[in-house]
């Protein structure tokens, strides 16, 4: 398939590119473009054929569920029952933005897209490319993330053609994303308010609206010990890019002499060692790649650097990554929490 490449240039022209956009999306085609977390793969979301094409695409089980994106509060009530004063409230406060809800779902969302589940995950994205084309194409778009299955989520538009182009119809490039991680998702299906994954969006911010707020105990210990997660998809290894990745905790000191005692002992026997640090540290190593992601006092430049260091990785073939760990402030409970996913939920104190 050829895959037609666009290039968004300026929030007021562009016209065309929706147009063909929307054309695409209207007859059952794939369309992968930003928001202002990270790139998603975008089907009609109601039609059934359309939506299964995605999971094809992505080589995704077909029990992960899709999350919907809208553009407009008032269609909501399309597409889920049961809304009250407290989802409102949350929908005045957080969107648009890189907030997901579940919420009942009502009968014309398709099972496919659920996974069978009698909830959907609704999003309303704050990113304007992603906005003109809801509005514009006049339906609903089931968006995952636009990677292959299991590999690390795309922040910039060379990401999505790495792993998209040939294989979809269309990418609506526009530069990098804004937060690099994706939505927070909160469960308001039930009485009590959960969080299933971390994201920009954090607990404390929640319980000024809500009161207090759950999250899932599956998705903070080790997922392996047989604790389910609610949301399908964060059962799954993720994020990982080809190389076996390690994080290292302890003192500053104590971590960099580690780090730079494992980098030595893998590249004598002739392996590739890739390293992630904070910007601090950034002098204090040397490896094959040493990838600086942002002060460790800035949350929001970790977050726009992760999924980036883990595809340059691949790029470089590194078999080894050492990773510091990061602040767990603000977004950086989300990276962490990607971070420990992509290292098989474990760290190495020292
Ligand atoms: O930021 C984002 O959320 C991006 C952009 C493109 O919007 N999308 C995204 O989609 O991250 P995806 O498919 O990679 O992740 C969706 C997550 C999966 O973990 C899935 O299991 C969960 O949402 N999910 C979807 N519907 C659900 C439901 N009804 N109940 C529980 N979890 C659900
Ligand atoms: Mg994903």
């Amino acid at each position: 398939m050829d895959t037609i490449i666009a290039k968004i240039q300026n929030k007021d022209s562009d016209e065309a590119i929706y147009m063909r956009a929307a054309q695409i999306l209207k007859s059952g085609g794939l369309v992968a473009f930003p928001t202002e977390t990270v790139y998603g793969l975008g089907a009609n979301a109601l039609d059934k054929t359309a939506s299964s094409k995605i999971y094809a695409a992505k080589g995704r089980p077909s029990d992960n569920p899709l999350i919907v994106h809208i553009a407009d509060i008032a269609d909501l009530e399309k597409l889920t029952v049961g809304i009250d004063e407290r989802i409102k409230k949350v929908a005045d406060v957080f969107w648009p933005g890189p907030l997901t809800r579940i919420l009942k779902k009502k009968q014309c969302v398709p099972d496919t897209i659920t996974g069978g589940l009698d909830t959907v995950a609704i999003r309303m994205p704050s990113h304007f490319v992603a906005a003109n084309l809801i509005r514009k194409s006049k339906i609903f778009i089931a968006a995952p993330s636009a990677n292959i299955s299991g590999r690390p989520s795309p922040t910039r538009a060379k990401h999505v053609i790495e792993d998209m182009n040939g294989i979809i119809d269309m990418i609506i490039e526009y530069d990098e994303v804004d937060i690099g991680v994706e939505s927070t998702i909160i469960d308001l299906s039930a009485d009590k308010p959960m969080i299933l994954r971390p994201g920009y969006i954090t607990k404390a911010q929640f319980e000024q609206v809500l009161g207090e707020v759950f999250i899932d105990p599956a998705i903070q210990g080790n997922v392996a010990n047989g604790v389910v997660p609610k949301a399908p998809g964060m059962k799954y290894k993720h994020y990982a890019p080809k190389a076996k990745v390690n994080i290292v905790d302890g003192k500053d000191s104590d971590v960099i002499a580690a780090i730079n005692h494992f980098t030595r002992d893998k590249q004598s026997e002739g392996l590739k060692v890739g390293i992630m640090t904070c910007s601090e540290n950034r002098t204090k190593y040397k490896a094959d790649i040493v990838f600086d992601m942002g002060s460790r006092y800035d949350e929001a430049s970790n977050a726009r650097n992760l999924f980036e260091a883990l595809r340059f990785f691949d790029e470089k073939k590194i078999d080894y990554v050492y990773s510091e760990s990061f602040s767990t402030n603000n977004v950086g409970a989300a990276v962490m929490n990607r971070l420990i996913k992509a290292a098989g939920h474990t760290i190495l104190y020292v």
